[in-house]
């Protein structure tokens, strides 16, 4: 399956089973003060969780564009060093506003997964909250229950609040949660080492690609957890990631999510991507990430600046200027020409960026002419 058709898959999925399909929220957030950038699917329905405001819907589905690189969820020094973290992400998710809870979520996203997209049932494995004292939270008997069900002992892994209770940011909805792990490594390495040994671990071929979370609290500018009027699913799977699984990938860069931007990078530079650990195909990947980021925040109404989200912005854009100026080698501004092709690319799930397309590439060029100056001044 094509990424194209995989994200229609999920929606087709939640839309069968009642669900309304929804836009993605812009990325850069102007109404709530403890977010800069949209960094979960659920941000946008966080009044609904809270009860603040009623939902006109009581089960949605969509795909969200996210950026994770300020505040509680910040992956910026991972990105291109690794091959599974990116600034921006598309976060498939379903949910329910006060409808169905752990059972029925756990049950689908099983079934999604065995039975559409037919992952082995074998390379999975699912995380459970092992409850906190300190809190006063008691382990996820219903999820675990659930899972017992569907995956042998050796397969559930149970975790504390650091990867098993999920939070927004400081304050807000949050509630425990149960992750699904796939193990991607060859049959060989599989038998000398249980995957469950490696769930968690930051190996990158036994990767997180869907989280299940169970939206129950409120969490308070004071610290304590105060329960919610009803409860909730808020659920996110990393639609980058389960294209890499799916398409037998090794690495998210090889999958046809950027194998477009990174072939024309190759053109423009006269290098080419080897997929390994070196220092020019770092810089590959930061780039194929990168002008993602750039483009749709741009796009979605956040100019680079000196000061807060626009800073943020341009910190990830001259991060990329300085990839491709010390280990590429290409001393013009590169980034601006893989606006229209990534603009192309995303015609039919974002076309927000093909109808600002010369604009974003305007903005990005004046941008790294200004900073490639700089870097040539402070070089000389
Ligand atoms: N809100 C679910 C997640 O971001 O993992």
């Amino acid at each position: 399956m094509t990424a194209n058709e995989i994200r229609q898959a999920f929606l087709d999925f939640f839309k069968e089973k009642g669900h309304t399909i929804v836009p993605s929220a812009p990325i850069v957030v102007k109404d709530d003060p403890t977010l800069m950038f949209t960094n979960a699917g659920m941000n946008q329905f966080k009044d609904y969780f809270l009860g603040n405001k009623f939902p006109p819907y009581g089960r949605v589905a969509d795909t969200q564009k996210c950026l994770r690189v300020s505040g509680k969820h910040n992956d910026l020094e991972e990105v291109g060093v690794d091959t599974y973290h990116h600034t921006m992400f598309e976060m498939l998710g379903n949910w329910s506003f006060g409808d169905y809870f752990k059972r029925e979520a756990i049950t689908w996203s099983w079934e999604l997964l065995t039975e559409i997209y037919k992952i082995p049932k074998d390379r999975l494995y699912a995380t459970v909250f092992e409850g906190d004292a300190k809190e006063g939270l008691p382990a996820s008997a219903i999820a675990l229950a659930k899972w017992q069900e569907l995956l042998p002992e050796d397969h559930i892994v149970y975790g504390n609040k650091k990867d098993n209770f999920w939070e927004m940011g400081d304050t807000g909805p949050c509630g425990p949660c149960s992750e699904i792990h796939v193990d991607c490594r060859p049959d060989e390495e599989r038998s000398k080492t249980p995957g469950h040994l490696l769930v968690n671990k930051d190996h990158p071929q036994v990767i997180e690609i869907w989280n299940n979370v169970f939206i129950q609290f409120n969490r308070k500018k004071d610290g304590s957890l105060e329960p919610l009027p009803a409860t909730h699913v808020d659920t996110g799977m990393g639609l980058e990631r389960l294209v890499r699984v799916l398409q037998g990938k090794a690495s998210n860069y090889d999958t046809d999510i950027f194998t477009g931007t990174i072939a024309v990078t190759e053109k423009i530079s006269g290098k080419k991507y080897d997929g390994s650990d070196t220092k020019e195909a770092i810089a590959f990947r930061v780039i194929a990430d990168h002008i993602r980021a750039i483009s749709f925040t741009i796009a979605d109404g956040q100019l680079p600046s000196n000061t807060g989200a626009g800073y943020v912005i341009r910190r990830i854009l001259r991060r990329a200027v300085r990839y491709y100026f010390s280990y590429l080698d290409y001393k013009q501004p590169l980034l601006t020409q893989l606006v229209p092709v990534l603009a192309k690319q995303f015609e039919g799930v974002f076309p927000e960026l093909l109808q600002q397309s010369d604009f974003v590439a305007k903005v990005v060029k004046e941008e790294e002419e200004a900073f490639l100056r700089t870097l040539d001044k402070g070089l000389k």
